[in-house]
């Protein structure tokens, strides 16, 4: 058992979904670690798409949740860190393929590109989708 189920983190470009996703996991019961950033100051994502990651490979976290202006920055940087599968998703079909088939494990949003109902629909769809295993497992380890 890992200690919390979601380590959630955003730049300034994304605080305000931070906010609203952690609300929605409170209400769920899911238990998560706030990474920052705590206000709207300008920061530098890749610090924060690093600190998810490593909780993740690390096994202090199960999965991730990050979101800046597009998704665009924190994908790339997440995904430099070895044993990350970070999935840039801006609608439900892709959030819950890229669970059954890629099994990712880090969710990244865009909270100027993507708007907020879809943003949490995107996060339930995500949070409740389970890996396939079998032939995605074959092509999941060829990444690794
Ligand atoms: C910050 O202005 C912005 O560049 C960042 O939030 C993100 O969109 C980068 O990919």
């Amino acid at each position: 058992m890992k200690n919390i189920q979601i380590v959630i983190g955003s730049d300034h470009g994304g605080f305000e979904y931070k906010e609203k996703i952690i609300e929605y996991l409170k209400s769920e019961n899911i238990s998560y670690e706030d990474i920052g950033t705590y206000s709207k100051d300008s920061c530098d994502y890749p610090e924060i798409a690093q600190k998810a990651a490593k909780k993740i490979i690390n096994n202090e976290a199960d999965k991730g949740i990050l979101i800046c202006g597009t998704g665009i920055g924190m994908s790339i940087a997440a995904n430099k860190i070895k044993g990350i599968r970070a999935a840039h998703c801006t609608d439900t079909f892709s959030a819950k393929a890229s669970r059954a088939h890629n099994n990712s494990n880090i969710l990244c949003l865009g909270q100027r590109i993507t708007g907020e109902c879809i943003a949490l629909d995107i996060v339930k769809t995500w949070l409740n989708s389970a890996f396939e295993g079998g032939r995605h497992q074959i092509r999941v380890d060829k990444i690794e």
